[in-house]
């Protein structure tokens, strides 16, 4: 029987420089897809998976975070008083419960696996899964409920995995695919950004994880890979030759990253062609530039 996993981090100390000058005010994960900041895509899929507890690796200038996740009774009054009472509940998928979340500071840019061993008190002796916000999936079952669930057949370490093309592989972690059962495979190595034509496969490894804690004790010896940066995809790579092993989870649903202006504007239209209120007036607009563009060649 694997432990169920309800402790769940989020990294979001980043800089967000790409979105400069936007983030020098707002934190990137707060920036709106459709009308919903970016990290409440990633609490709702953490809920859906049964993840019961938050903590939020952050950093300066994301006070806004934890404002975003916290009851404003002012607004709360007003809408009620004019009986907004959708809008009410709209409000209310923002709310946490008392010490369901957690804030902890990283307080140098030493990269992702640092700011996961940041959190290590919070975790103690359990599983615990890890979501990069940047990474928005859709999908009819989200993305890490459809891994808790194989998770629970295989034990473990599992990333999220996904082919890219060849020339995309040096902005990844690379799995070296073992026994490849479909869904699931077995990883026998991992690279962190490789070297163009030195990635081991074409799968790579996408911002969703479930590890064990004894990767955190890996994280402890601070060693840094590549960029110079204290990497979680080595920690985890670690894990390979123990009994646990690791596993590449093939998911279902499409990734968008978030983490670059055209992925954020794909993300933005293919949400607001998902919505009732607003697919025909998007979907006419599309139609109408596409067409104009056709036009002009
Ligand atoms: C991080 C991880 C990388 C992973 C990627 C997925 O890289 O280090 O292994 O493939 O997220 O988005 P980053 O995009 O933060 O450079």
């Amino acid at each position: 029987m694997t432990r169920k996993v309800t402790k769940a981090i989020f990294p979001v100390a980043g800089l967000g420089t790409r979105f400069l000058p936007a983030t020098k005010s707002v934190p990137k994960e707060i920036m709106t897809l459709v009308d919903r900041p970016l990290i409440q895509y990633a609490i709702d899929e953490a809920r859906a998976a049964g993840i019961k507890e938050f903590i939020f690796v952050t950093s300066r200038g994301k006070s806004a975070l934890e404002d975003y996740f916290d009851h404003s009774p002012v607004l709360e009054q007003e809408l009620e008083k004019a009986g907004k009472t959708a809008l009410l509940e709209t409000l209310k998928t923002t709310d946490m419960d008392s010490g369901a979340i957690a804030y902890i500071r990283q307080h140098k840019a030493l990269g992702l696996g640092h700011a996961v061993w940041c959190a290590r008190r919070l975790i103690g002796d359990e599983p615990f899964a890890v979501i990069l916000p940047d990474d928005v999936i859709a999908a009819d079952k989200p993305c890490l409920q459809q891994m808790t669930e194989a998770y629970a057949e295989t034990g473990g370490n599992m990333v999220a995995a996904m082919e890219v093309a060849p020339e995309k592989a040096s902005s990844y972690g690379m799995l070296d695919v073992g026994e490849d059962s479909g869904t699931t495979v077995k990883v026998q190595g991992m690279v962190e950004k490789p070297s163009a034509g030195e990635s081991p496969s074409n799968l790579a490894v996408i911002g969703r994880y479930i590890l064990t804690p004894d990767v955190l004790n890996d994280l402890d010896s601070m060693k840094s890979g590549a960029g110079g940066e204290i990497q979680l995809t080595d920690a985890i790579a670690s894990q390979i030759d123990k009994q646990e092993g690791v596993f590449g989870y093939r998911f279902r649903g499409q990734r968008f990253d978030c983490g670059s202006k055209s992925g954020f504007l794909q993300a933005t239209v293919a949400f607001g062609l998902a919505r009732d209120d607003l697919r025909d007036d998007l979907a006419a607009y599309l139609r109408e530039i596409v067409h104009i563009d056709k036009a002009a060649q």
